[in-house]
């Protein structure tokens, strides 16, 4: 979603701010702005589109200042144009604002103010925020904000400065991720690490209902009473190199290929071959309370909500414990069975996904145990869970979520190892059958990388179509909704993933010869059950291509195009099919001309509901 990023020290805050945005960009892109306390005052200069327009703007007019904030836009209410790019500024002009988030109150108060004079220029909520707390400020700008933020309803991660309480930045959360980067005599605060990585390792992560007050000298965070809390100082030893695309075109592509490795460090320690188990050390939950469990609940959303569905097969097929998979968004909107005896699993690349967050304090208000499998270590869902398994994958930057995926289907199978040998329903023997497969898992993801220009060709062949089915079953229905999703998102065809028999109870009367149809169509137990779907949707003029395994004679005729992926167990399956399709979508967006890192209307991090 929306990017935030401060800075206040001796240095020319511009390039600082500038660069910060930057790698912010993947959060939300539509506009962008700083605001910078100069001598004058505090100046903001603001853009509609990409950085890179913000920072030709401040080249012609360059805006000199050791102290300011910094916005990348994801539009929630107004147009992406200029006038709604953050930093708002209050009526005196004093006082500067950037947030994510929304403020829910935002028309009531808008008409109290209105009713105090207030002229509003922008659609935005924010806006609201910078007169309001221009309202309450009686020349120091903490007092300022805390009793603004009284007054207001919804979520908020915020960044203040003052022109006439000078020299300092005020921040505060409530339910969008803010934290702050402690430097040497220079602070900083941003909304996501990747944007302060480069200058400081050492950070504080801000929880809801905090406040931080930061200026050369250090920090105070205090919360919505004005005491003071004592913070944790957290190190991130994500590398910078992590975050840069290090000579691939984009970073969904490097995120694909960093796969072989993502997968290694998602098992590294964890597998205990011989007792076939695995070993998790964040889980904080003693054997006796894992068997506790009468049922699991996994709750998440796009690409995480998939592996989930891949998730609960494996729990139903090894652990034997009954499974359901929510969607966050829906979950805390019905009347779920949830209590002690349910585990609930939340699954988040970024660990801030507002509805999945949501879901998960949902589940706990109702007594459940949560784990999270995350990906962001401190991020706020990584926090809250009473135990989880973090997936070592590594920032993940492109918006299409690539690598996180696979590590999730990994560290879902490492837990099922757990729980199913704990309950007595895997056998060691089938559990170091399945660690043999995990382990042999990276170079078979090598070899799939290897032959990249196969899958190349063929969205060459398919690069103009309107359409796209895949099609899949058992432990690969859910890489044909992946396969769909990561198609649809970066190339915007339009494309739906189904079941694979299911189709002849609607979707087959989509099928002509200008339909292609993806079947993940490996050699596993439902393999002959698939086969008689290819023959339907051949039997229709429909263009067939098929991830395969193996030879396969049933097949002959059927395929306009084949990509061949390594043997291996069905329940592995997943990982290895979910590779040749995120490439096929990532060649069809680039062949045509998508921006395939940063998709319209979409953002990394969705940290609104
Ligand atoms: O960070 P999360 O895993 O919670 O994000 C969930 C979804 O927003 C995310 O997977 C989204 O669907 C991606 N754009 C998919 O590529």
């Amino acid at each position: 979603m929306c990017g935030i990023v401060g800075y206040v020290g001796p240095k020319v805050a511009t390039p600082l701010l500038l660069d910060g945005l930057k790698r912010l960009e993947y959060r939300g892109y539509d506009s962008a702005g700083v605001a910078i306390m100069n001598g004058a005052g505090v100046k903001t200069v603001k853009e509609a589109g990409k950085i890179a327009k913000l920072e030709s703007l401040l080249a012609l007019t360059p805006v000199e200042g050791t102290t300011g904030i910094a916005h990348t836009r994801w539009a929630t209410h107004g147009p992406p144009n200029q006038v709604n790019a953050h930093p708002h500024m209050s009526q005196d002009g004093t006082i500067a604002v950037v947030h994510n988030g929304i403020i829910e109150n935002a028309t009531v108060l808008k008409q109290m103010l209105e009713g105090r004079g207030y002229v509003f220029t922008s659609d935005t909520d924010t806006e609201v925020l910078a007169h309001l707390i221009e309202e309450c400020f009686d020349g120091n700008l903490e007092d300022a904000v805390l009793e603004a933020l009284w007054q207001v309803e919804g979520t908020y991660g915020i960044a203040v400065i003052s022109s006439v309480d000078s020299h300092k930045i005020v921040a505060a959360r409530k339910g969008s991720p803010l934290l702050l980067g402690l430097g040497d005599k220079e602070n900083f605060i941003a909304s996501d690490v990747s944007a302060i990585l480069s200058h400081t390792r050492q950070v504080i992560y801000l929880e809801d209902g905090e406040m931080a007050v930061l200026d050369e000298a250090g920090y105070r965070v205090i919360d919505m009473n004005a005491v003071e809390i004592q913070k944790k100082v957290a190190h991130i030893d994500w590398d910078l190199a992590q975050i840069e695309r290090g000579g691939y075109a984009h970073f969904m592509l490097k995120e694909i290929f960093e796969q072989p490795q993502t997968v290694e460090n998602t098992m590294r320690g964890r597998l205990l071959d011989d007792e076939g188990t695995s070993k998790l050390g964040g889980l904080n939950l003693s054997d006796e309370e894992l068997l506790s469990f009468t049922n699991i609940v996994i709750t998440a959303c796009g690409t995480s909500w998939h592996s989930a569905l891949i998730g609960e097969h494996m729990l139903e097929e090894l652990a034997r414990i009954p499974v359901e998979v929510e969607y966050a968004s829906e979950f805390r909107y019905r009347n779920p069975v949830v209590d002690s005896k349910t585990l609930c699993i939340v699954i988040s690349q970024s660990g801030e996904t507002a509805d999945t967050l949501a879901a998960m304090r949902e589940a706990k208000r109702r007594g459940a145990r949560t784990l999270g499998l995350v990906n962001v270590v401190g991020s706020t869902i990584a926090r809250e869970a009473d135990g989880g398994i973090y997936l070592h994958a590594g920032p993940e930057i492109g918006v299409a979520s690539t690598k996180a995926f696979t590590s999730q289907v990994v560290a879902l199978l490492l837990f099922t190892l757990k729980l199913g040998r704990l309950r007595g329903a895997l056998s060691q023997q089938r559990g170091s059958e399945i660690i043999a497969g995990m382990r042999a898992l990276p170079g078979q993801i090598r070899q799939v990388l290897e032959r990249a220009q196969e899958i190349e060709d063929i969205a060459e062949e398919y690069k103009r179509a309107s359409n796209f089915l895949y099609l899949g079953r058992g432990y690969n229905f859910p890489v044909a909704l992946e396969g769909a999703l990561k198609l649809k998102e970066i190339s915007y065809i339009h494309a739906e993933g189904y079941p694979a028999a299911e189709m002849k109870h609607g979707p087959i009367a989509l099928i002509d010869e200008m339909m292609p149809v993806v079947f993940i169509a490996p050699h596993d137990s439902v393999f002959e059950k698939i086969t008689s779907n290819v023959h339907e949707v051949k039997a229709r003029k429909g263009r067939v291509i098929a991830v395969t395994s193996r030879d396969e004679s049933a097949l002959d005729g059927m395929l306009d195009y084949e990509f061949r992926i390594p043997e291996t167990i069905d329940l592995l399956m997943p990982v290895l099919a979910s590779v040749p399709l995120q490439l096929l979508a990532y060649y069809v967006a680039v062949k045509r001309g998508a921006n395939v890192d940063q998709p319209r209307n979409l953002a990394k991090s969705v940290t609104v509901e």
